[in-house]
């Protein structure tokens, strides 16, 4: 008897033209195109296994081992439904020999290899994963596009994690979404010398969800709708061409600005939305300190900060300069003994030493620009790089056991 299975892991992403607002909520089409950074999955991704069994008699889903509800008509159902749509009119319709495991039910397990807490977003590497597995599962000859509108579905920016490299989604204009897309701009390869630092900001109040602020934005900001009209569209081409000529500092000035202006229609939205905090600012002073003096010495930009719904930063800036960014940010948020994982050997046999031990800031850097805060204001720094898109995994390193229930 076969056993259908697949496993497959997704990357995050990090947008630099950010998403936000929707023009359909229930085919999650956007308001503006949007372009993000894919992350390397070496060091965050979400892995996800799906099985079709007849013997299955629902549904079900479990995300870091405990079930999650997949609510009938919500995001979950509707992407797994699409995955049996197309197994079915492009597997099975088109070949009768195929399997009719369409219409098994299945299991899915799900599991990221990152702290929730830690407030990265999960829900971009895990619906992509989840999408990525089912079309292995189904053995669809689907093209990352294709289901890129599948995991569009279950969260917008999920779409852009079923590409690596540098990654569009184009808002479209079919009422249908058929042309609501994402696309590579640039695959891992062509600039594999960007990285990111990202400084998770400890966060105790739990602030307002992406889906919810940008329908109230949506509603309630004129400035969103000046955004839409006069300034993304110009930012995408500015900053794919960015991209493709490695011309870093143009890249680093629009990522700021458009995280900036996110922020901005967050604030313009009644009632008004926060999501960066005082360590927050004092990081932006930070690169925005440190790029003056980069550009004194006619170096240009060398960092650039982007904000998502919450305090996090997530710094990007090219390998040769990453371990500067990293000093400076230690000088100003020391960090817990031994809590930094130094994966890209930036400090070389002295990794694994105290981190604090490597604080300083570069020569002529006006160190007025912040104060200095505690142990535990910045709780964790993950240095990481440009990364590929979803890879299939072996069954070996599958998360579902012989039974069909989570190992
Ligand atoms: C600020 O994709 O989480 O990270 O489509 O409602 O699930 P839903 O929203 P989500 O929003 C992401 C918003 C953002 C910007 C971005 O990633 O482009």
């Amino acid at each position: 008897m076969s056993i259908y299975q697949a496993t497959a892991s997704a990357p995050v992403n990090i947008a630099v033209i950010k998403y936000w607002g929707k023009r359909d909520t229930k085919l999650i089409l956007p308001t503006n195109s949007s372009l993000s950074v894919t992350l390397d999955q070496d060091h965050l991704r979400s892995t996800t296994t799906s099985r079709a069994d007849a013997s299955f008699e629902r549904d079900q889903l479990w995300l870091n081992g405990k079930e999650d509800e997949i609510k009938p008509g919500g995001r979950l159902a509707t992407c797994i439904a699409e995955m049996k749509r197309l197994r079915k009119e492009t597997v099975e319709d088109k070949n009768p020999e195929e399997p009719k495991i369409s219409d098994y039910k299945v299991h899915i397990a799900s599991y990221n290899n990152f702290p929730t807490a830690a407030g990265l977003a999960s829900s971009a590497s895990g619906f992509a994963a989840l999408v990525a597995s089912l079309a292995h599962l189904y053995s669809l000859p689907a093209s990352p596009s294709v289901l890129s509108a599948i995991a569009r579905q279950g969260s917008g920016s999920a779409c852009r994690s079923l590409f690596g490299g540098f990654v569009a989604w184009d808002m479209g204009t079919q009422p249908n979404g058929s042309d609501s897309l994402a696309r590579q701009v640039a695959p891992q390869s062509h600039w594999p010398e960007m990285h990111a630092l990202i400084c998770v900001v400890s966060d105790a109040k739990k602030g307002t969800s992406s889906t919810s602020g940008m329908q109230r934005t949506v509603e309630t900001s004129a400035l969103l709708q000046h955004r839409i009209a006069h300034v993304v569209p110009e930012r995408m081409e500015s900053i794919s061409n960015a991209i493709l000529q490695k011309d870093f500092d143009t890249f680093a000035r629009i990522t700021m600005k458009d995280s900036n202006q996110f922020h901005a229609v967050a604030l313009d939205t009644e009632p008004p939305i926060f999501y960066m905090n005082d360590v927050s600012r004092a990081i932006i002073a930070l690169v925005v300190e440190y790029n003056r003096l980069s550009v004194e010495k006619g170096q240009g930009y060398k960092a650039a900060y982007t904000y998502d719904a919450g305090p996090n930063a997530v710094i990007y800036a090219l390998e040769e300069n990453v371990k500067e960014v990293v000093q400076l940010v230690v000088s100003y948020f020391p960090q817990k003994p031994e809590e930094f994982k130094d994966v890209l050997g930036l400090f070389g046999e002295r990794g694994s030493l105290d981190l604090n031990a490597q604080a300083k800031v570069p020569v002529g850097f006006n160190e007025a620009v912040a104060q200095r805060f505690e142990i535990g204001a910045v709780k964790g720094l993950i240095h990481t790089r440009v990364g590929d898109g979803p890879r299939r995994l072996s069954d070996e390193e599958g998360l579902l056991a012989a039974h069909g229930l989570p190992k």
